[in-house]
């Protein structure tokens, strides 16, 4: 399973990226918001800049929501970077959109899907990604990773190419029901990747080490 970081902060995407284990990064309208990123050149150095920092799949999303406006910003997002992929909402448009980027060799992160449905339309029109977002489904007292389980299950019998990117990740329990249910990638807070670390044995375990390697000095 792939790790992609699920923020436009740069210092937090650096320490991801730190860490060895960064494979992407995914942003969002909300997520550029929250950083105070304002204003069309803004938006796209700081996508630039993202994409100098983290050498793999980038997402960044479209505002519009009709099939010409989507086509015009998709080109100019995928026109940064290479590793650019045009994040485009599972709405009517969306679906053209992400055929057309298809047939023209621009890759296509699918967001905002929340059911099965939406995830075989998405795939059949070739994205590269779809984006469950399992978080958000939780909070309405589904279960999403079930939904991952279900979508990764259509894809792999029906042969579809599009790999599930499970996103709204609340928790380092969701990374690896995500991981067990076989998700191909997870995109994360980087409070959530670094819960996974956390264990109390592992933190008394050390302690202990410490405390009795100063008897061997
Ligand atoms: C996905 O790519 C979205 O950016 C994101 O995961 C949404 O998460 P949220 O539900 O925490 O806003």
């Amino acid at each position: 399973m792939k790790f992609f970081i699920d923020t436009a902060n740069l210092a937090q995407i650096r320490e991801a990226n730190e860490l060895g284990i960064l494979d992407g990064v995914t942003t969002n309208p909300s997520l550029m918001a929250k950083e105070g990123i304002k204003g069309y050149d803004a938006i796209m150095n700081h996508y630039k800049t993202i994409c100098e920092m983290v050498n793999g799949d980038i997402s960044a999303e479209v505002i519009s929501t009709d099939f010409n406006g989507i086509i015009e910003e998709g080109k100019k997002l995928a026109a940064i970077h290479k590793n650019i992929v045009v994040k485009v909402p599972m709405i009517k448009d969306g679906v053209k959109a992400i055929k057309w980027f298809t047939d023209n060799g621009i890759r296509t992160n699918c967001t905002l899907v929340f059911s099965a449905g939406q995830a075989i339309l998405c795939a059949k029109a070739g994205a590269a990604y779809a984006s469950p977002f399992i978080g958000r489904i939780d909070d309405i007292g589904w279960d999403g990773v079930q939904l991952i389980e279900q979508i990764k299950h259509i894809y792999t019998v029906q042969g579809f190419k599009t790999k599930v990117l499970a996103a709204s990740i609340r928790n380092p329990n969701h990374i690896i029901r995500c991981a067990e249910v076989g998700a191909d990638v997870c995109t994360c807070p980087l409070d959530s990747i670094l819960g996974l670390l956390k264990h109390p044995l592992t933190d008394i375990g050390l302690a202990k080490f410490l405390e009795d390697a100063k008897k061997t000095l």
